[in-house]
């Protein structure tokens, strides 16, 4: 598979069956101001990969990654994906592999720190028929397996040392031994390695072998963050809302404007993990108020956009606006616990009717009819820029055409 070597800049619109899916990302210098993803595209079902362009979205950095993956598939030199947990190191690995030579051959995993250190090197290179109480017969290892494709090993800085020593004269000259042989043999694979810890740092502590790690250094590349690359994040619920909603077989609502505002700011300490968990969960539940729920339990982001959006307004002014907003929260929480019943809202909080209303009207929630919990739009946010948040302007996910 040839990738582009340019990221997408224009508006892509692939029509299958006349179902499309639109997304409308945050525009940038390169980013594409409107992205299109077909259903079928969603669908790279034969080696479970996300499409292309959801894999690298349009962030510069992804956009720098994907040229470097392009350089990196056309050569069988060992590559280090680094990043935190959850930023896509083994969709990249996997992708990799799939725009390599050795395609069509196969891409073997190897979780290190599943593996027991006694385990580690039959596991790896093989044994021959008696080469220890049980081994009946010779079977191959991994490196083996990998033959033509791609060696993953994963989580490596976990490895115990003893056994990086193993690793050392694979990654050095491409030779290793069966387990119980004499002879040999050559790796024809090639070696991608992954962590989320910083190898570097893991060195200067002795607990990875400096030798091993510029082996396996050779062509590194570093995962942005989500945040870093939150631009992308319209795109990436939409092709999880897909995913999740065909897994259901359900057609899930979009999300709204406010709520991608709020998912664009905050800071996904799992990255794009965490991201698709939560809408998975909104796929499954169907309720905004459910991911407010869980990023608030992370993340008091009221407290933030009280500190952003006054900048230098003072600790008087930002106090007052972060009080109003934490009240406002627990108001509106109170009336979707109780059903939006105001009598019983206003005896939850121990005030009278008369102040809940008086309340309710100056943050500008209903006073007439029942409104769903998650039709409720923040009333008064400020953004970091200042302007008004929860605006109804169409930048719905999700939704289709
Ligand atoms: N670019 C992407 N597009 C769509 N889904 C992604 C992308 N990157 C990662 N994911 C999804 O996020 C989850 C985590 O990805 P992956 O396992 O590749 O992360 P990782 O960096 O290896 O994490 P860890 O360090 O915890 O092993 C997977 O379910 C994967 O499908
Ligand atoms: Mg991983």
């Amino acid at each position: 598979m040839k990738i582009s070597g340019e990221i997408q800049t224009q508006a892509k619109a692939v029509s299958t069956a006349g179902s499309e899916t639109f997304v409308l990302a945050r525009s940038g210098a390169k980013a594409p101001s409107c992205v299109a993803i077909s259903n079928s595209a969603f669908l790279d079902g034969e080696r479970n990969l996300p499409p292309e362009e959801v894999i690298f979205g349009s962030s510069q950095a992804m956009w720098e990654i994907r040229r470097n993956v392009e350089r990196a598939a056309s050569t069988d030199i060992p590559v280090l994906l680094q990043g935190a947990t959850g930023t896509g190191k083994e969709v990249l690995a996997r992708f990799l592999h799939r725009c390599s030579c050795g395609a069509s051959k196969p891409f073997v995993k190897v979780n290190c720190p599943a593996i027991p250190v006694s385990l580690f090197e039959s596991e790896v290179f093989g044994y021959e028929k008696g080469a220890f109480t049980g081994a009946c017969e010779a079977k191959p290892g991994r490196v083996e397996l990998a033959r033509g494709g791609t060696l993953f090993l994963d989580e490596i800085a976990e490895l115990d040392v003893n056994v990086q020593a193993k690793l050392l004269q694979l990654l050095q000259d491409g030779q290793y031994c069966r387990l119980g042989s004499q002879s040999e043999k050559h790796i024809q694979a090639r070696i991608v390695c992954a962590t989320n810890k910083p190898l570097k740092h893991a060195v200067k502590c002795g607990t990875f072998r400096e030798d091993l790690f510029y082996r396996i250094s050779v062509f590194p590349l570093e995962l942005p963050s989500l945040q870093q690359r939150n631009g992308d994040i319209p795109m990436l619920v939409a092709y999880f809302l897909e995913k999740y909603g065909g897994k259901y077989g359900r057609d899930v609502p979009p999300v709204s404007n406010s709520l991608l505002d709020r998912l664009e700011k905050y800071q996904w300490p799992g990255n794009i993990r965490q991201l698709e968990n939560i809408v998975h969960n909104y796929a499954v539940f169907e309720s905004e108020q459910f991911i407010t729920n869980k990023l608030e339990d992370r993340d008091p982001e009221w407290l933030s956009v009280g500190l952003t959006s006054h900048g230098s307004a003072g600790l008087k002014k930002i106090t007052q606006q972060t009080v109003k907003e934490l009240e406002r929260r627990i108001i509106l929480q109170t009336l979707e616990a109780h059903g939006w019943h105001r009598g019983l809202a206003a005896r939850a909080l121990r005030i009278s009717y008369g102040a809940l209303l008086y309340k309710m009207r100056e943050i500008g929630l209903p006073l007439k009819g029942c409104r769903k919990p998650f039709s409720v739009e923040p009333a008064g946010l400020l953004n970091s820029a200042g302007a008004e948040i929860g605006d109804t302007a169409s930048r719905s996910v999700g939704a289709t055409a």
